[in-house]
């Protein structure tokens, strides 16, 4: 199946009637995804590794194919699908020397189709063109696809990969929450994974490199594919407003103790301060608690999303907002709690790396952007670079987020070229 059919196989999954999607973790549309993606692996006669942290890994490894010999041929794709269940016994191994591509499949909240999806299907679509051009790679291939890489639904992004890595303590993963309280561990157990074996599994992905591929998420690309120079430093924090529930009737205004009011400030504040700090600063989440017409809040919960090129820059924003939000709170009588939930330093991909996908896709654009990959994760582990697809809308994590074909079959052709030179050389 070629990259189009597979477009469309996938692009009813999760899709709601405003044309955006609804990908989240452990959920039916999940499945659906992981279940297409299986059978596009299996199809190609992949080896299919589920990890104990909720990633799913297809492997092209010519050496572990039945029947092929160090020396051998690759394999007829008809006979390697035939065995293809023989194929998952032997995921698994160690591969020192592999390259991995890849991206995730869950989304945001009516988010776009393009975010994740178009780096597993151009991996897919890679591998074919690279058996179409007769490569014999020398090195295993995979394409990776990982888990909760929005953190949509229990609020950690790139879950998937922090698991892997080390980088979040396996019981506080666990115990992270969605909105109607189911924990992750309960989440993956309904799947039938064992939350009890999360956790750190570095030999999985001490490789050669990782490459993802993505949809570019701004307005900053005139070419069709460019290359990623790093990712901004950027986090989540969690307001927490306490106040008095009360009737809205009744209540003098001076008698209140009302949570909306801090939150708010809040909001404003954050704009200001990342106009101050040459920031970006968004609160696009709030539950507000019970959420009645007629109630005063008692309690309202806001999640602030803070990105900037420096560390120190997204340090002050937060500061700035902090400070407003206790000064607000404390003009209304409202408690104020501040805990961050996730924080991502400054990622500064593979020099070496990136120069070598520069040098093969013969000068792209070279650019940093504000939002963040499991790439930015894994590069704190292995030599990690990305390639990124125009995206002429310039929205993202919307329905609007666009690739024209065009530019995706130029994605999929400079991933292809990009692996066969990772691959064999
Ligand atoms: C993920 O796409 C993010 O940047 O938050
Ligand atoms: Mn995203
Ligand atoms: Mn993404």
């Amino acid at each position: 199946m070629g990259f189009t059919e597979m477009w469309q196989d996938l692009l009813p999954i999760g899709r709601g009637p405003g044309g955006g999607y609804r990908r989240f973790s452990w959920t039916a549309a999940d499945r659906e995804c992981r279940d297409w993606f299986t059978q596009e692996a299996r199809s190609r006669g992949l080896a299919l590794e589920r990890d104990r942290n909720g990633n799913l890994i297809a492997w092209w490894d010519v050496e572990a194919e039945p029947g092929a010999g160090a020396a051998g041929m690759v394999a007829s794709v008809a006979s390697i699908a035939a065995s293809a269940v023989a194929g998952d016994a032997m995921a698994g191994r160690v591969r020192r020397d592999a390259v991995l591509t890849g991206s995730h499949l869950d989304s945001v909240p009516d988010g776009g189709a393009y975010d994740g999806p178009l780096g597993v299907v151009s991996a897919l679509a890679a591998i074919d063109l690279l058996r179409d051009r007769g490569v014999r790679p020398r090195r295993p291939l995979g394409v990776a696809v990982f888990a909760e890489e929005e953190g949509a639904r229990f609020g950690v992004a790139c879950l998937g990969s922090r698991l892997v890595i080390g980088a979040i303590d396996p019981a506080r993963a666990r115990g992270l929450r969605d909105g109607d309280g189911v924990t992750w561990a309960e989440a993956m157990a309904a799947e039938g994974y064992d939350p009890e074996a999360i956790g750190p599994d570095p030999d999985r992905l001490s490789i050669n490199c990782f490459v993802e591929l993505h949809v570019e998420q701004g307005r900053a690309m005139t070419a069709p594919v460019g290359v990623a120079s790093a990712i901004w430093p950027h986090g989540r924090w969690r307001f927490d407003f306490t106040g008095q529930g009360n009737h809205a009737g009744t209540t003098l205004l001076v008698d209140r103790r009302d949570p909306m009011l801090p939150f708010a400030s809040t909001v404003l504040a954050a704009r200001d301060a990342a106009e101050r700090h040459d920031a970006v600063a968004t609160m696009g989440k709030v539950h507000v608690t019970p959420n009645g017409v007629n109630a005063i809040p008692s309690s309202v919960a806001a999640w602030l999303d803070t990105r900037a090129p420096s560390d120190a820059a997204v340090r002050a924003t937060v500061a700035q907002v902090r400070e407003a939000a206790e000064e607000a709170g404390g003009r209304h009588g409202v408690e104020v709690a501040l805990a961050e939930e996730s924080y991502t330093e400054v990622v500064d991909f593979h020099i070496a790396l990136r120069d070598r996908l520069v040098k093969v896709l013969d000068d792209p654009p070279v650019l940093p952007t504000g939002a963040g990959h499991d790439a930015g994760i894994l590069s704190a582990h292995v030599p990690t670079a990305m390639l990124f697809v125009r995206n002429p809308t310039g929205v993202s994590h919307a329905p609007e987020e666009y690739a024209s074909p065009e530019d995706c079959l130029a994605g999929v052709d400079a991933l292809a070229d990009v692996l066969e030179e990772l691959v064999c050389r």
